[in-house]
């Protein structure tokens, strides 16, 4: 992969400029492309994971260490992705890779209560302002879907408001998907405070709930202005609908979430990713006296199950990354390091005069195309966004993993070294791209 772009084609069109990257990929990767053509027959496409796919087909992985993923062609990558955010701790972080080994020596699928879920809870409870009462699931989909249906009992109300462009799971994606769970949807613009305001007044008690995620994670790294997710909280105050913010990717921000830092107090948050130690986790939280409706002791309280909601992999590897590794101390200068490797990015872009932004926040970030960075996830205005795409396939060139959509998350085993590279990479790119990065973001 350490072939030079062609330099003719390199400045060409973007479409041509990406054909010959993809083609570049693809000499570099022959047992990817292999292994996905035998995946093909078993899974559709080869894939189970839709945001993993992209063209000529994606990178397959043999295996990660610290924050280094290692590819069946014999490539060693940073990883950039961080399993969208999931992958704080990296890949083979030893207090969790101890938890899971002393889980495992104490035997698992236990069938009832087990020791560590109410320490692991009330570590949540002392942690995030917002979550008074705390229930786990398995994904942060399964999180969404219940803080939803449970708003809905509580008010005994139906409808609910999210913003174009969002993603809050695979049945919650409101960019056209086909699949999502059948609510009674109303639709808003994400950081339009007057706007959103004026539709929670008008559908008044028709409205149980309104599902936003403090920055959009997955929709750009944009962030929620105060003034906006403010609106949210007044307009959902004075009508009886609930305020969600789903925090599952967002916790990992500040130390008591971004509603901590943000000190608005929404009725239920929902988190996952990174929160489980890098296995599979979710959660919904919030107001003991909605959360509390839940209690089985009481006449006529809803059911909540899942039969891995306290699996015990999950619960040690949780608990464990939460009070021995990333403490409400770390949180700070670990997103701080974040800031300034954005500040780098742009900086780079800057220097050249080049129409691209990098948005988001801390440990979090994405490259957009053109000057003006995004107000509302760009999957609501429908801009093209195939410079990125070539962006992610020269990166991978240059040995830096990121998401195909341009988004960049650290963690925690990630040096500055590592940051350099980043940069190094980032700056190849724009050097050897500039003259279809002015195209795209005219
Ligand atoms: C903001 C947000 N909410 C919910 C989810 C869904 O979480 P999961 O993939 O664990 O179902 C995601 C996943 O990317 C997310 O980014």
């Amino acid at each position: 992969m350490t072939t030079a772009p062609n330099t003719t084609l390199a400045n060409a069109t973007l479409e041509a400029a990406y054909a010959e990257a993809a083609e570049r990929y693809r000499a570099a990767n022959p047992n990817s492309a292999a292994i996905d053509v035998e995946a093909q027959a078993s899974m559709p496409g080869g894939n189970t994971r839709t945001v993993l796919h992209y063209h000529p087909f994606p990178v397959r992985f043999a295996r990660g260490e610290g924050a280094r993923l290692y590819d069946v062609d014999g490539h060693e990558l940073v990883d950039f992705l961080g399993e969208y955010t999931a992958g704080l701790y990296g890949h083979s972080e030893p207090v969790i890779r101890d938890a899971i080994k002393l889980a495992a020596d104490d035997g698992w699928v236990l069938g009832g209560p087990n020791v560590l879920e109410a320490r692991f809870a009330s570590k949540l409870v002392e942690r995030f302002p917002a979550i008074e009462r705390v229930r786990f699931t398995n994904s942060g989909t399964e999180a969404n879907m219940m803080a939803l249906v449970a708003a809905r009992a509580y008010t005994g109300r139906d409808k609910v408001m999210v913003f174009r462009g969002a993603y809050h799971g695979g049945v919650l994606y409101f960019a056209g998907s086909p699949l999502n769970a059948p609510f009674d949807y109303v639709m808003a613009d994400y950081n339009d405070p007057e706007g959103a305001a004026e539709i929670i007044r008008r559908e008044g008690d028709r409205l149980a709930a309104v599902l936003v995620e403090p920055m959009c994670g997955s929709g750009g790294c944009i962030q929620g202005t105060p003034g906006f997710l403010g609106a949210l909280r007044s307009a959902t105050t004075e009508t009886g609908a609930l305020l969600i913010f789903d925090e599952v990717m967002t916790s990992r921000l500040a130390p008591g979430g971004l509603h901590g830092d943000l000190a608005i107090t929404p009725d239920l948050v929902t988190l996952g990713k990174y929160i489980g130690g890098g296995l599979s986790f979710g959660a919904f939280g919030g107001r003991a006296d909605i959360l509390d409706r839940f209690d089985p002791r009481q006449p006529g309280a809803w059911p909540h199950a899942g039969t891995f909601n306290n699996n015990v992999f999950t619960m040690s590897a949780g608990l464990a990354g939460l009070t021995q590794i990333y403490t409400p101390d770390t949180v700070a200068p670990f997103n701080a390091a974040g800031d300034r490797l954005r500040d780098r990015l742009n900086a780079a872009i800057q220097a050249r005069g080049l129409p691209m932004v990098v948005t988001g926040r801390g440990s979090m970030m994405t490259a957009h195309p053109g000057e003006a960075a995004p107000k509302a996830p760009p999957e609501a205005s429908g801009r093209n966004r195939r410079l990125i795409d070539l962006m992610h396939l020269d990166l991978i060139g240059a040995g830096i993993y990121t998401a195909r959509r341009g988004m960049v998350t650290l963690s925690l085993p990630m040096t500055g070294a590592d940051h350099d590279r980043m940069v190094g990479a980032f700056e190849e790119f724009l050097d050897t791209r500039s003259r279809v990065i002015e195209q795209a973001g005219a």
